[in-house]
């Protein structure tokens, strides 16, 4: 069926009518293959749909002229298309020329401008003809997979489930709170500092969890495996084995009675015992004693006194396989290790900051007379030490915590606190602890250079950043030690992007999409994705839980989709690596998974067969724009065209039009996807049809919204401009450009520079 394009020309409220002549512009176009209809309005914006729809009726497609769909403040993208919807038309079927911001308002002369604003709704109905209709991604299941069951993942889990999605909550140990569990009194860190006590916090919130109608809590369990399937998350879940039956179990302590086995408690961070029989704390959630397996000779003594029979000393491994539309990672921390730091002599008395909460929470047997707090511990390191150069953010706040707690129960104590530089007490309660500590501490501006034990004290040598060394005598150190990413391996399962330390990226851009990561889903919250507080935690798995419960009413249909065209495929995986959106997998061939696919067409420009395309950005769809783009230019004047990437740089065209800088009217743009979805091949066929000059740019450094793909582009022109020299065209004619929206001034500057160059250099005289 032939296309039926209907032409909406906005007026803009008289501001487009008073730079471009309308009635000239509608001469020009009336022609247009397929066109049924050209309307002129005054604020398209302002109408009713009622009217729209009366507009332009008879048509399958719509070409809006008017303001830009990427900056406009009232009739951007996300309205066009709740729009259509309205109007029953696919959402693919619309193309915009902006005529406001890139030419009335970037255009002094009537005449020029006019000439362009044809050139550019030409341009637009070249498109959208070739348009194809959006891609129904797959049906979501409407499941969630939480991984990490301390507060981000508990917390996740239960808003998530209730909001009536089906959770399942995986934890790797027998009980859920994770390392707050471990934490005895927990600050808050609104208002005035106060503290809550984790016997209080992480009971009240394991129980609501755990008897969640809607979630499924799977402790002592791992996910072994996840593949994405059709849209969704094919896991398998390692059910470790379960010697007691949480069930039966009624934590009378029997077993643990008699039990000849002991153990260190890793839950003390081993400084307690218990038996190999036994609870990890008296509150752990669920309400059940578990076996831990090494430690058990299975002597059966357990057996003979368990009043429930809830025992079995034979128990195996399940394994779970279940198919889920969302996954949150909220695996929390590790501690940096400290024994790296060998200078520090960790072990007796030397202890870490977790270390001393297991001290603070059990009381110590004998007041020490002397404590020092080294903070920053493997966090803020210089290049060559050992540790993160990051801040870990907590530490300090957790120190003055302790410190106060320590004080309070042992008045006599001494406490010093060697720090590095500054003091982080990053929030104002924290800050308060701080400063209601200044009275009772000596802080000393140093880092501990050795330290060693005499006689059951610690001598630490304390160099301050002069150079001058002092020498303390304590009985305990405290090392605030640095937070470190966890599960890595999950990470990697997950096929999460993650940045230099380690950590799961986040989606850009990060302000506006907490806990999102880069693919589409998954979800990281807490302390997975850098260092927390558990408040700070909680807060984010209330986010993740909410855009988990949003992402499972399914995917609307999308325009932009890379398909493979199977015959061209060499299954290379160049494809696999590049997608920063974990879209695509290779096999026999390369298979796109739509739900997860973003439309950067990253591998678009990397596949060296060009079996890839973008759905409704193909390349030929760039050159039919091409073919059209300079048709109202004197043939002596050059032709600039600017690729501007979907989010940052086109946006900063518009901004130039905003501020009314006036631009080479032989200038014309393309919308593309990100700067790297176009391909080396595409622009030497670009030049080939007689464009002089290319300006390509994209997001700034470290802003791209798919992870990597501007440096990709900037790789490319450089390689390029390398061979353009080789083949006798100036490298001046192709350029790169990083542009961030408020660089609209860099941008003009970048294309009238351009203008100037290619006017020295004339016009590229062969075609062909
Ligand atoms: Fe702007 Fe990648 S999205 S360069």
């Amino acid at each position: 069926m032939q296309p039926r394009i209907s032409i909406l020309i906005c007026t803009c409220g008289g501001q487009i009518l008073e730079k471009i002549d309308l009635n000239v512009l509608h001469e020009k176009i009336k022609d247009l293959d397929h066109v049924t209809g050209i309307k002129t309005v005054d604020n398209l914006c302002k109408l009713e749909t009622s009217d729209i729809r009366s507009y332009i009726s008879d048509c399958d497609r719509v070409l809006f002229a008017g303001c830009s769909e990427r900056s406009s403040l009232s009739f951007n993208e996300d309205r066009i298309h709740s729009l259509l919807e309205e109007l029953g038309i696919d959402i693919s079927m619309y193309e915009v020329a902006n005529l406001r911001e890139q030419c009335a308002w970037a255009h002094s002369d009537k005449n020029g401008a006019t000439g362009k604003a044809i050139d550019m709704v030409r341009m637009a109905h070249a498109k959208l003809k070739l348009n194809t209709p959006a891609v129904k991604p797959p049906e979501i299941v409407k499941k969630a997979l939480v991984i990490g069951g301390g507060p981000a993942g508990i917390q996740t889990a239960m808003e998530a489930g209730n909001s009536g999605i089906d959770v399942t909550l995986v934890e790797k140990n027998h009980y859920l709170g994770g390392h707050a569990c471990q934490i005895p009194f927990l600050f808050q860190c609104e208002g005035w500092p106060s503290m809550c006590t984790s016997e209080c916090i992480v009971p009240v919130q394991a129980r609501n969890v755990i008897f969640n109608p809607n979630v499924t809590v799977l402790t002592n369990s791992l996910v072994q495996d996840i593949k994405k399937e059709n849209g969704n998350f094919k896991v398998t879940i390692q059910k470790r084995a379960e010697f007691v039956n949480p069930e039966r179990c009624v934590s009378c302590n029997k077993c643990s009675d008699i039990c000849p086995e002991e153990v260190e408690r890793e839950f003390d961070c081993n400084i307690s015992k218990r038996k190999a029989i036994d609870k990890d704390f008296y509150l752990a959630i669920p309400d059940t004693y578990n076996i831990i397996e090494e430690a058990c000779t299975k002597c059966g003594e357990c057996l003979n006194v368990c009043p429930t029979d809830a025992i079995d000393l034979d128990a195996k491994v399940e394994i779970i396989e279940d198919t889920f539309g969302a996954i949150a990672l909220a695996t929390g921390f590790d501690s940096f290790d400290l024994s790296r730091l060998q200078e520090l002599n960790y072990g007796e008395n030397v202890i870490s900051s977790l270390e001393m909460e297991r001290l603070i929470a059990r009381g110590f047997r004998d007041a020490p007379e002397h404590v020092v707090f080294q903070l920053c511990t493997g966090s803020r390191i210089e290049e060559g030490e050992e540790g993160v150069s990051y801040c870990s953010k907590t530490c300090c706040g957790v120190a003055v915590k302790q410190i106060e707690r320590l004080t309070s129960m042992s008045p006599e104590t001494e406490v010093s606190v060697v720090y590095n530089n500054d003091i982080r007490t990053y929030e104002r309660a924290l800050e308060q602890f701080y400063n209601d500590s200044k009275d009772l501490v000596d802080f000393i501006n140093g880092r501990i250079m050795n330290v060693e034990r005499n006689n059951g004290k610690l001598n630490i040598t304390v160099e301050s950043p002069d150079g001058d060394e002092e020498d303390i005598e304590a009985d305990i150190l405290v090392l605030s030690e640095a937070q470190i990413p966890a599960a890595s391996d999950m990470i990697e399962k997950l096929g999460l992007r993650t940045d230099i330390y380690n950590y799961p990226l986040e989606g850009q851009p990060r302000i506006l999409k907490p806990t999102e990561s880069y693919i589409d889903r998954i979800y990281v919250a807490g302390a997975a994705g850098g260092p927390k507080i558990v408040q700070e935690s909680i807060e984010q798995g209330i986010t993740a839980a909410m855009r988990i419960v949003q992402a499972l009413k399914g995917k609307k249909p999308q325009k932009f989709v890379s398909t493979v065209d199977s015959e061209l495929c060499s299954a290379c995986k160049i494809c696999e690596k590049v997608c920063p959106h974990g879209a695509i997998q290779v096999d026999e061939e390369a298979v796109v998974d739509s739900a997860f696919c973003q439309g950067c067409g990253l591998c678009v420009s990397a596949c060296p067969t060009h079996a890839l395309q973008l759905t409704n950005f193909q390349d030929r769809q760039v050159l039919e724009q091409v073919e059209v783009a300079f048709g109202n230019l004197s043939e002596d004047e050059p032709r600039i065209l600017a690729l501007l990437c979907y989010w940052c740089s086109y946006a900063a065209g518009d901004l130039a039009g905003y501020n009314r800088l006036q631009l080479p009217e032989n200038l014309r743009t393309i919308r593309i996807r990100c700067s790297s979805s176009i391909n080396s091949g595409l622009i030497m066929e670009i030049f080939r049809r007689g464009v002089d000059g290319i300006l390509i740019a994209g997001c700034p450094p470290k802003n791209c919204h798919h992870v990597s793909g501007n440096y990709m582009t900037a790789k490319r022109v450089r390689l390029m401009n390398m061979l353009m020299s080789q083949i006798g065209l100036s490298p001046s004619r192709l350029k790169w450009e990083y542009i961030g929206v408020p660089m609209w001034k860099t941008l003009g500057k970048s294309i009238k520079d351009m203008d100037k160059a290619l006017r020295k250099l004339g016009r590229i005289k062969v075609r062909g």
